[in-house]
């Protein structure tokens, strides 16, 4: 989720001088060292009392002195409570760079359910107030959070909370951080108790319906000091660009207005956000298809965050675009052309244009992006050669080319890529042998080669070390594999695809070292032998096996297989009986056709 995974980053940033207090020891030693204020304890036991805690988060919540209770801070000098942090232990990190908008919610025993009691109403010098990521079974924010004036941080984020936000929380008039950052149904009917937050740093509203907000543009304008704006999936109406001619404050470093429907005119008040270094607006603008908004981008000095992704944008990007760009999503566009200037962007770590109308051929200057850790070039129309020299990106995890219709060998250089961890090249034109020295890379975890031209024969040597392997798929090309089955390679993966390679004749006796198969497709693999007795020892782990259209014969022990959920073995030479086992294997309907042709009297038993 990018917002607020972004969020903590700028958070951190400047906890440190924002909250001073809350760490300082010392200065304090002068003074008796003030312990719980009784009034203040029974309030939090209260506050405890309301909330169910089925995984014992709270279980340090008992004796005299709150202030060592866990997620409790005192002022050392007046003993009063200052800070309550009872965020969810369970909070799944994100980086910049997952998929926004799908927070992982594992709530489940990590969490406090429940309600919040009013008696927090008594910790008056509360400045900080985290309850982000447990479960409020979606009651209201309750009102009374309002009177808590000295709160300087709230975070509500998602917390399950329903309904309308209230406009009281418009009374915290010291607040600097507020993030009600959440995906469930709240509302919130108008933003103008915004300005009654006039120190307002960090604003984070994302997921929450704003649609009927009048006004919500002016109320943001009037937060001077805004730093960190999150509008995400908030409904925002799509308002006359005119009405948009509104101060939006130039100290912004952070907006994201992504999955709203902003109408299909780039609003004229981005170009006044000279401070912004991350800009999110994937899916925001409607429209067939609208310009690169070139002008807008272009006065955007420090930008180092861009996603413009799903827009139906054309144009070139790259023409007005600053080389501060450390992250930039474009995927789901129109863009038709990436030539050589895409070298200029030497911080660049993050690049998509996946699902775009590119058809220029892979430029040349692509291994000048040293610090390139992501790159989806997916689905466009490249041609062309992957440069030799790409094995020069040192940083790069992660490759994805497939869907495209390049012509190259896979570069010698390849190998050289030690931190590669995701290589997908299928679906394109490749040619000629697979390099030995791909079996080099022992942090690939997965393997994609399928659908292209690739000829010669896979061996050992291609498998050596591939060591963090758990996906090779090589299928539908004409490789032959000819694996020595003396040779125990730490390739171990989940996933083995080999669909139309030459396998056979000989069922693979290499298979037999697998210990971790979940998935197998050895279908049309030129296989003409018997099912070996062995197989039984490897078959335990299979979800997935695929093995039609070969040559197989004998008896498959299909009782052995307590995980299978798919199976096509149609077209061989098969016999037997199927087994009772099998009454509780719940079929596909794929298998079921499967059984159908092959085995009908297997099926009485599922009807
Ligand atoms: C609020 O808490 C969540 C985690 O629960 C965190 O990701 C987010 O950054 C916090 N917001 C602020 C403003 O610190
Ligand atoms: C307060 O507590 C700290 C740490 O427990 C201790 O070092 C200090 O001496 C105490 N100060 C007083 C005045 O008791
Ligand atoms: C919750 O706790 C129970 C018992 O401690 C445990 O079996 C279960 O796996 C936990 N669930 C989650 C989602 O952590
Ligand atoms: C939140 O708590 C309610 C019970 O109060 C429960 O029904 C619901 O499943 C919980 N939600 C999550 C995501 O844990
Ligand atoms: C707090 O805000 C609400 C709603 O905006 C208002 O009705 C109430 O009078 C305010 N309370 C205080 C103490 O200012
Ligand atoms: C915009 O900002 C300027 C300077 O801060 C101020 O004078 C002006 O009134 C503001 N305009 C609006 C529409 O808020
Ligand atoms: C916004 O930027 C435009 C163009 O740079 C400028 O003319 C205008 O005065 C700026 N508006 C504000 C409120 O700074
Ligand atoms: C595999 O890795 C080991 C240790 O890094 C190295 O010594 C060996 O040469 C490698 N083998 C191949 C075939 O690359
Ligand atoms: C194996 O391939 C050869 C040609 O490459 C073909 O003639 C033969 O029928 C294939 N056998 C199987 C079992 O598919």
């Amino acid at each position: 989720m990018a917002s607020s995974s972004t969020a903590s980053m700028i958070f951190l940033s400047f906890a440190l001088f924002v909250f001073p207090t809350f760490e300082r020891a010392s200065c304090a030693a002068a003074f008796a060292n003030a312990t719980c204020i009784e009034t203040e304890r029974d309030a939090l036991l209260e506050f405890k009392r309301g909330l169910i805690d089925n995984s014992n988060l709270l279980s340090s919540w008992v004796g005299d002195d709150c202030c060592s209770w866990k997620g409790v801070r005192c002022s050392e000098q007046t003993g009063r409570v200052l800070k309550l942090d009872l965020r969810s232990p369970c909070v799944v990190s994100t980086y910049f760079y997952d998929e926004p908008f799908d927070p992982v919610l594992e709530h489940g025993n990590c969490s406090l359910t429940g309600h919040i009691h009013p008696s927090l109403i008594e910790l008056q010098h509360l400045n900080y107030l985290d309850l982000s990521w447990n479960n409020f079974s979606r009651t209201k924010i309750p009102e009374f959070l309002g009177t808590l004036s000295n709160l300087v941080y709230l975070n509500l984020s998602n917390s399950f909370f329903a309904g309308d936000i209230p406009l009281h929380l418009g009374n915290l008039s010291n607040l600097q951080y507020l993030d009600l950052n959440s995906f469930n149904d709240q509302t919130v009917s108008n933003l103008k108790w915004l300005s009654g937050l006039p120190s307002l740093k960090h604003l984070d509203l994302s997921g929450i319906s704003v649609r009927n907000a009048q006004g919500w543009l002016q109320s943001m304008s009037m937060l001077s000091s805004l730093q960190f704006l999150g509008l995400a999936l908030c409904g925002l109406p799509n308002v006359d660009p005119a009405a948009l001619q509104v101060n939006v404050s130039t100290s912004l470093e952070f907006l994201d207005l992504s999955r709203n429907d902003l109408g299909s005119v780039i609003p004229n008040w981005l170009l006044n956000l000279s401070s912004i270094r991350h800009l999110y607006l994937a899916s925001s603008f409607a429209g067939e298809a609208i310009s690169f908004p070139t002008e807008i981008i272009n006065n955007l000095h420090q930008l180092a965050f861009l996603d413009l992704r799903d827009n139906s944008m054309r144009g070139n990007p790259f023409s007005c675009l600053q080389n501060t760009l450390r992250y930039l999503d474009l995927g789901r566009n129109k863009i038709s052309r990436l030539g050589d200037e895409i070298g200029y962007f030497k911080n660049l770590e993050y690049i998509d244009l996946s699902q775009n109308s590119i058809e220029s051929p892979i430029p040349e200057s692509l291994p000048q992006l040293s610090s390139l850790k992501y790159l989806f070039l997916s689905d466009n129309k490249l041609t062309g050669r992957i440069p030799e020299s790409i094995g020069q990106l040192s940083n790069l995890e992660y490759i994805d080319l497939s869907e495209n219709s390049i012509e190259s060998p896979i570069p010698e250089s390849l190998p050289q890529l030690s931190s590669l961890k995701y290589l997908f090249l299928s679906n394109s034109k490749l040619t000629g042998r697979i390099p030995e020295s791909i079996g080099q890379l022992s942090n690939l975890v997965q393997l994609h080669l399928s659908n292209n031209l690739l000829k010669g024969v896979v061996t050992e040597l291609h498998l050596a070390n591939l060591s963090s392997l758990t996906y090779l798929d090589i299928s539908s090309n004409e490789l032959a594999i000819k694996i020595d089955p003396k040779v125990v390679a730490p390739f171990q993966p989940n996933s083995i695809c080999m669909s139309y390679c030459k396998v056979g004749p000989q069922f693979p006796t290499w298979l037999r070292a697998q210990r971790n198969v979940r998935e197998l497709d050895l279908s049309n693999a030129n296989i003409s032998d018997i099912i070996p007795h062995w197989f039984n020892d490897i078959s335990f782990n299979i979800e997935i096996l695929l093995l039609s259209s070969n040559e197989l014969s004998g008896e498959i022990s299909l009782c052995n297989m307590k995980s299978l959920r798919v199976s096509d073995l149609s077209n061989n030479k098969l016999s037997g009986t199927f087994p009772e086992c099998w009454k509780r294997v719940v079929l596909s309907g794929a298998t079921r056709q499967c059984l159908q042709w092959e085995f009908p009297q297997m099926l009485e038993h599922y009807d």
